[in-house]
């Protein structure tokens, strides 16, 4: 049977054109999302809702939506969502986990080669015409080969980027919540140890954890003073995961070395004066951003959507408390 559905943004064409055939799909086909009143005048009348990030779902969307039945995000973050309020009204909620796991893996890692070989910067020299001739001394980079690699947040993407550390020969210190076995410390070559140890310790500080209370603001002045002057903060996680203004001070006053960074505390605005400095480079919330993992995360969004409209579990439910009271 035909579903309404709501997709706040546009996905790749042979998926979006079969979720029409099949249903009646409202799709904004726009790079840009929904303005406020016009996703919930959207969603007020739908069964399914494939989301992004960009939506806020809270209690009012929620409220105002009841016939909802799933929500299905399109990313494994869901921090856009008040999945409490979804649990409470009987709506499931699923995410993407794991296909864009190598994706957001390489791009951290990519951040890590760029900030510390300065290659944006050189570009931007080269394209200048500024680049006259090759000197022994000239615009030099830090060395990435050996150097030890921290990683706060070792779930899937945290153990992919210490995984391809193991190439440049970097010993990973890593912080979470549940200690690794010792069978996956081995293999992945990791130490436990605190975030003192780690922040004091690591050249590259990779952050991999959701955005959540106790994440908001984890790395902040006190933090940030702790690393040392030659180091490097690279998040490819969540912006409010760190205090955007007291890293834009430790990057003026070089107290680090650099940031590389594809996610801001209010997104897409910037820290007035980030984008004014060398020591930093900045990316349009891409980690996930290559055809391949998009594609998994748009067929696997559609498959959770599908299933949970069915009545079936979505394969990747986050809240199965709701299971035993959902809408139906
Ligand atoms: C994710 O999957 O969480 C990406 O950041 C897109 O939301």
């Amino acid at each position: 049977m035909k579903k309404r559905i709501l997709v706040t943004g546009r996905l790749p064409q042979d998926i979006m054109t079969d979720l029409v055939k099949k249903h009646e799909a409202d799709i904004n086909i726009e790079d840009k999302p929904f303005a406020r009143e016009k996703f919930l005048e959207g969603i007020r009348d739908k069964e399914g809702l494939l989301s992004m990030i960009t939506d806020t779902v809270d209690e009012e969307a929620l409220d105002r939506a009841d016939h909802l039945k799933m929500i299905a995000q399109f990313g494994v973050g869901y921090n856009n969502i008040d999945v409490a309020a979804a649990t409470r009204l009987g709506i499931p909620v699923s995410n993407t986990p794991g296909v864009l796991t190598d994706a957001t893996a390489e791009l951290a890692f990519a951040l890590i080669l760029a900030i510390s070989r300065r290659l944006v910067e050189g570009d931007r020299m080269t394209r200048e015409g500024r680049f006259r001739c090759w000197a022994p001394m000239l615009f030099l980079g830090r060395e990435v080969t050996g150097k030890t690699l921290g990683v706060i947040g070792m779930g899937k993407i945290g153990k992919a980027v210490a995984q391809r550390a193991r190439c440049f020969h970097m010993p990973v210190l890593y912080h979470n919540r549940k200690r690794m076995s010792e069978s996956e410390e081995k293999e992945l070559m990791a130490k436990y140890v605190d975030m003192k140890t780690l922040l004091s310790q690591s050249d590259f500080i990779s952050l991999h954890v959701p955005l959540t209370k106790e994440t908001r603001h984890l790395i902040g002045n006190k933090e940030l003073s702790l690393m040392k002057p030659t180091a490097y903060l690279i998040n490819a996680s969540r912006g409010p995961v760190v205090d955007e203004m007291a890293l834009l001070q430790a990057l003026k006053k070089k107290k680090i070395g650099g940031a590389g960074l594809d996610v801001y505390e209010n997104e897409p605005a910037l820290t007035p004066g980030l984008a004014e400095l060398d020591n930093v480079i900045l990316l349009p919330h891409v980690g996930s951003g290559t055809l391949e993992t998009r594609y998994r995360m748009a067929s696997m969004a559609v498959e959770n959507l599908i299933a949970g409209l069915s009545g079936k579990v979505p394969p990747n439910i986050v809240n199965p408390d709701v299971l035993s009271h959902r809408r139906l």
